[in-house]
């Protein structure tokens, strides 16, 4: 192997220099490594990687340029109970986020960071959310001593030698990301395949712009760009700045004239953002000239232009996609997207070299390496019960291989935003779509949202919970004052987006889903688009405009009228206990709850 000369700086930038200095000194690391993003050090650390026993490479020929990672057992998901917003008064954290007093959390870190480096390479990660040069894009730094974390955020990110000749031009304030997995090595000390630490933190320091994350190396607790900064600190930034940090899938859809109408929508995580993002119409809309194209699948950013127009950007460059559930039948264009160049973490692995996980295919291979490099058989599972892979595993995959991906998808300016949906996993009460009367009707929409919790974050899952605009983990200040935020955006438009719920997810008496959804939503996109242009008709009920049976495109699906009323039907009971969930989540917000709030909710129960 080519020693390379990686500990030289490849910024000039006084500031990035005297703190990397500094956050040396504090972690001691036993090395220092200034990333440049190049293909041959992605290929250096992965076969660092692999003789260290963190990765697999997979089989080349099945899976080109594929990697398999196990995470540690307690180390499997987001953790909400251990992230913070630690702000300067309590109340700009709001009772929906843990805060602790800043001076205190930072003496906490300090100790927790004092050497946690040791026997590790510190990575200087430069990073840039959103086309490097955009006036919408946010530029950090994370220095890490997980070279995992590296080699994800090179996929998830725009990073290296362009972001430093950015940093370097200094006209943008860089997000300083300190990451540290929380298992310093001592001398002669045997690392582990993947270290971290039993206590966590996940920290985000609004007001100066900085995260510190301590203890894990998964997912969106230790790829500081993705929800630590596109949402929690970048919510913070569009609040001041007059945009918005969403955590939305963003589509293009084009209509057999050619033309596109491009839709946000925000679900919880493990919601079908990802599937939704990548819909491929049935077969009778494909022939009819309808075509779905991709432009992001979990953050978006949102910022009124000159004109008064919405424009979105996804300010990141990959998938971290939940592999369970995705196959060539549910999503197409995500296995083709993670067919290579991808790194695959807590799936399982085949005798092959390859993976697998649940409902990758209708019938399991014969024998498997699960999630945890126990052996697995279906025989087996079918007497414990054990998944082969965890059902957080996940895929890490470039978005530029995504078959659907919007030719317009880098565009600095964004794409034009015409349509907001929200979107729940809800049995019962919420009906497969509905369109809120206005801006303000659809704001209260989005503010009281609510989705059975899923694997997605640590906690239990299947309980509904309040989850605002999807943003309920992720929002990095006062609940109260991200909804009067949302109200306000409109003032600056000259065209307001049309808002929508929608859900996938409501079930029968038998507990079956009552809807097939994945291509099928289609048929609900078609509705949304065509109400968004003024070319549907709806239905007036108490909670919004509803289309009638006749209003959706059936073409080539047979689905029954009576099954359509079941999917809509308003259960006035329901909708009862719907709204006292909805007055339980406005008493905790209530000294910052925005009137209008107050005023929708009134409305509702008057037309109920
Ligand atoms: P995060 O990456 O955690 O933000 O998740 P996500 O919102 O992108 O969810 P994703 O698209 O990965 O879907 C999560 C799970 O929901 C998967 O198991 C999917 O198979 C399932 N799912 C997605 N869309 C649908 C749908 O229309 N109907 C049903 N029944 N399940 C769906
Ligand atoms: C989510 O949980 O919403 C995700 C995965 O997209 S993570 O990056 O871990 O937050
Ligand atoms: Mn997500």
């Amino acid at each position: 192997m080519k020693k390379r000369t990686s500990a030289r700086p490849l910024s000039a930038n006084k500031h990035l220099l005297r703190w990397v200095e500094k956050m040396a000194e504090l972690c001691r690391p036993q090395s220092v490594h200034w990333v440049d993003g190049s293909q041959e050090e992605y290929d250096d650390l992965c076969a660092q990687m692999v003789a260290a026993g963190t990765l697999i490479k997979l089989n080349e020929k099945l899976w080109p340029g594929c990697y398999y990672a196990r995470s540690d057992a307690t180390d499997v998901a987001r953790v909400e109970d251990r992230t913070f917003i630690c702000s300067y008064s309590k109340e700009g954290a709001g009772p929906t986020n843990n805060w602790v007093n800043p001076f205190e959390m930072r003496k906490k870190l300090r100790g927790l960071f004092n050497g946690c480096m040791a026997g590790r390479t510190m990575y200087v990660l430069p990073f840039s959310m959103g086309p490097i040069g955009s006036p919408m894009s946010q530029i950090g730094v994370q220095l890490t001593d997980s070279p995992y974390v590296v080699a994800n955020m090179r996929i998830m990110a725009r990073i290296g030698l362009p972001v430093y000749a950015e940093i370097d031009k200094a006209e943008k304030r860089v997000v300083p990301c300190m990451h540290t997995v929380g298992a310093p090595l001592g001398r002669g000390e045997k690392d582990v395949p993947w270290p971290c630490s039993k206590e966590k933190y996940i920290v985000h320091f609004p007001e100066s712009r900085e995260i510190w994350s301590y203890g894990s190396g998964y997912g969106g607790n230790a790829l500081l760009g993705k929800k630590c900064f596109a949402l929690r600190i970048a919510s913070n930034m569009a609040r001041d700045e007059g945009w918005m940090a969403e955590h939305m899938l963003i589509v293009g859809v084009e209509d057999p004239k050619g033309e596109k109408t491009y839709v946000a929508a925000a679900f919880p995580s493990a919601c079908g953002k990802t599937n939704f993002a990548m819909l491929i119409p049935p077969p009778a809309f494909q022939r009819k000239g309808w075509k779905i194209w991709t432009v992001g699948d979990d953050i978006a950013w949102i910022k009124p232009d000159a004109n008064g127009r919405l424009r979105a950007i996804n300010p990141e460059a990959g998938f971290f996609g939940v592999a369970p559930g995705t196959s060539n039948k549910t999503n197409p264009n995500a296995m083709a997207s993670l067919a290579r160049n991808t790194i695959f973490t807590n799936v399982a692995l085949t005798p092959e070299g390859g993976v697998w996980w649940e409902g990758m295919t209708d019938a399991p291979p014969p024998k498997l390496t699960d999630w945890q490099g126990k052996e697995w058989t279906p025989e087996l599972a079918k007497q414990t019960g054990a998944k082969a892979a965890h059902p957080n595993a996940r895929f890490t995959a470039p978005a530029s291989q995504c078959p659907t991906i919007d030719p317009a998808w880098e565009d600095p300016a964004g794409v034009p935003l015409s349509a907001i949906v929200f979107g729940g996993r809800r049995a019962t009460t919420m009906p497969l779509v509905y369109q809120a009367f206005n801006w303000s009707g659809g704001v209260y929409m989005g503010a009281t949202m609510g989705s059975e919790m899923t694997a997605a974050a640590a906690g239990t899952v299947g309980k509904v919970r309040r989850d605002p605009m999807a943003m309920l983990p992720f929002c990095g200040y006062h609940m109260g004052d991200y909804f009067r935020h949302w109200i306000t955006m409109q003032r600056k438009l000259s065209e307001t987006p049309r808002v929508f719920h929608v859900n996938w997810f409501r079930k029968n008496a038998e507990g079956k889903f009552l809807w097939p959804g994945f291509s099928e939503n289609m048929r609900v996109l078609k509705w949304i688009v065509d109400r968004t242009r003024g070319r549907a008709l709806g239905k007036e009920t108490p909670i919004g405009w509803v289309p009638r049976y006749e209003d959706i495109d059936w073409t080539g699906m047979k689905f029954p009228q009576e099954n359509f009323d079941e999917l809509q039907a308003f259960d006035r009971g329901l909708w009862r206990s719907e709204v006292m969930g909805h007055e339980e989540l406005f008493l905790d917000l209530h000294d910052r709850l925005p009137k209008e709030m107050v005023y929708e909710r009134e409305l509702l129960i008057c037309r109920m």
